[in-house]
């Protein structure tokens, strides 16, 4: 906060100019009103001139909406963590209450969008706890260019509003030196591209900076232009909300950006230089395992983690075994979360980090979150029979006291109609649903090229490990090439494939893969093999596209379908 003003009677008309054009202003949107920033550490350190001006600003406190912005205008990413922001927050708003700033406003702004977009976790924590921020903007979401594909989200309970571009910024402040001269401003409040601007956007958050409100006051020049262009030749009716108003009509509006997208800092360079450097973007997968579940996903990962140059992500206190990052919830805890699964530094020998969460497979958000995130990843699938799939699915469920799993055997399960109780109905959709591969696989198929998908058929994985570990080494190009044939056995007691260890000892998955149960009833297998008989033909149409074999399971299934 300083006007800069070479002597207090220029201080005074810079206040005044300010308060005339929000009357201005007012008279073309509905309830205009000036939101100010201010960072405390800055009040007073100028000229005498501009120490007045603050005053004169504080003195008119009320005429105007305010928000903080950080204390000492430092980056929000260079603080490590929560506690260090608040001290910083803390100090601004300590400075807020001695000088009478109302500060209810629930809006915030940090200095050069840090911290916002990419997301530094600390920040929203920061922002929330002590000024109970529920708003802000940024323009750099989901990037900075093309201006019109910016967009908003929630994250941590904070709405993020995209911020517009008005082509005024700290070093444009003499009409006739406008970068290409004063017409290309004129040009663009005038049907050009500010126009456009508040023209395709039904709300639009414009942030300038005092310097263009002193000197030739190019600030209020070119909002009173505008508003009078948009008011001569449009019908449209401008007005203004407060933020937190505002931001829920936003939301209202395109309640489809809620959900935010991640992408990786490092792939912008504006993002990497706003993401802390202590948060390499290497503790990313370079290959997911997506399921589904109970195929030979373990198994898998088992023989993966042979290789020397290959790691997982690592269990978490809440994740038992597996991340589950792009199908749920936690998906919004952030990819600060996320990476933290991931500890390998990337120049380790282990550089081929993978994660495996089997219900990615058939999760409606995880190809395109997933795609977003790590595009260039490989994705490794399994099917077996869909329906020794289910039927697995329901012996998992019952060793884990499902109570419908317990209480219904599996016809029941599978057969049931639409009436049955809702937890049946659940345990239902959980055996089945995921056995549609077609379905599922053309959406990982619609944002990842055929070259990235690997499939691989679960009952070659269960025979002939050594084969089919080959295969994916191959795939993902991953080298030293390690010899699976030597290092895993097949185990007479435990009746699978198991890792070889020294001494001739084996490694083998526990009790609850590759359990023991009576085999599948032949009227389930009947019932099923006509339920999934439309899907596997879409499979099989699918895999011929793709020019892969077909599995032994689903030519007889096919046989049937005849
Ligand atoms: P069952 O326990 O029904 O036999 P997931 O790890 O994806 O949950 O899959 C579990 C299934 O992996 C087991 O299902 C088992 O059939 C299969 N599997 C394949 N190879 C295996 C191996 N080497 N050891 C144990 N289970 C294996």
């Amino acid at each position: 906060m300083a006007v800069r003003s070479s002597d207090s009677a220029a201080c005074d008309a810079g206040l005044q100019a300010l308060l005339e054009t929000q009357n201005l202003l007012r008279t073309q949107v509905a309830n205009f009103t000036f939101n100010l920033g201010f960072s405390g550490k800055f009040y007073h350190t100028g000229t005498r001139a501009e120490d007045e001006g603050d005053d004169l600003l504080l003195r008119s406190v009320d005429q105007f909406w305010w928000f903080p912005h950080m204390w000492s205008h430092m980056q929000p990413h260079l603080f490590r963590n929560e506690s260090s922001l608040v001290e910083q927050m803390v100090l601004n708003k300590e400075f807020a209450l001695e000088h009478g700033i109302p500060v209810r406003s629930g809006y915030a702004v940090a200095p050069h969008h840090s911290g916002v977009y990419p997301v530094h976790l600390p920040l929203y924590a920061a922002w929330r706890k002590v000024w109970g921020v529920q708003v802000t903007s940024t323009e750099e979401y989901p990037h900075l260019k093309p201006a019109r594909h910016r967009k908003g989200f929630v994250h941590d309970s904070i709405m993020v509003l995209p911020r517009q571009t008005c082509g005024l910024f700290t070093h444009t402040i003499f009409y006739k030196e406008y970068p290409g001269g004063p017409q290309e401003l004129d040009k663009s409040i005038r049907g050009g591209e500010l126009f456009l601007t508040v023209l395709l956007n039904p709300i639009s958050v414009f942030m300038t900076h005092l310097s263009n409100y002193g000197n030739d006051r190019l600030g209020p020049y070119t909002f009173v232009h505008l508003a009078d262009f948009v008011h001569s030749c449009t019908n449209l009716r401008l007005q203004t909300l407060p933020p937190v108003q505002l931001a829920r009509k936003y939301f209202e509006l395109f309640p489809e950006q809620r959900d935010p997208l991640w992408q990786n800092p490092c792939d912008d360079k504006r993002h990497k230089d706003i993401w802390s450097r202590e948060k390499t973007c290497g503790h990313l997968p370079r290959f997911l395992v997506i399921g589904p579940q109970k195929t030979g996903t373990t198994a898998l990962c088992l023989f993966l983690l042979m290789h020397p140059s290959v790691a997982s992500s690592l269990p978490g206190p809440q994740t038992l075994e597996e991340v589950q990052f792009f199908n749920g919830n936690n998906y919004h805890k952030g990819l600060d979360w996320y990476m933290g699964f991931f500890p390998t530094p990337p120049n380790a020998s282990a550089d081929f980090l993978f994660e495996k969460s089997s219900s990615y497979f058939h999760s409606e958000d995880a190809p395109k979150r997933a795609a977003s995130l790590v595009p260039k990843a490989k994705i490794i699938t399994i099917l077996i029979d869909p329906s020794d799939r289910a039927y697995s699915w329901y012996q998992h469920q019952r060793s884990h006291g499902d109570p419908a799993a317990l209480r219904f055997d599996f016809h029941a399960v599978v057969t049931t109609g639409p009436e049955a109780p809702p937890e049946l109905l659940a345990l239902q959709r959980t055996c089945l649903v995921p056995g549609w591969y077609a379905a599922h696989l053309e959406r990982w198929l619609a944002h990842f090229a055929a070259s990235q998908l690997l499939i691989i058929d679960g009952q070659q994985l269960r025979s002939y490990p050594a084969t089919v570990m080959d295969e994916i080494q191959k795939f993902l190009g991953v080298t030293p090439h390690y010899n699976y044939s030597q290092a895993l056995t097949f185990d007479p007691q435990k009746g699978f494939w198991c890792q070889l260890l020294e001494g001739g000892k084996t490694r083998c998955l526990g009790k609850s893969k590759g359990r023991k149960y009576p085999p599948m009833a032949s009227e389930s297998r009947a019932f099923l093999s006509s339920y999934y008989r439309d899907h596997n033909v879409e499979l099989a149409k699918l895999l011929h596209r793709l020019g892969q074999p077909l599995p032994a399971w689903l030519r007889q299934e096919l046989q049937k379908a005849r």
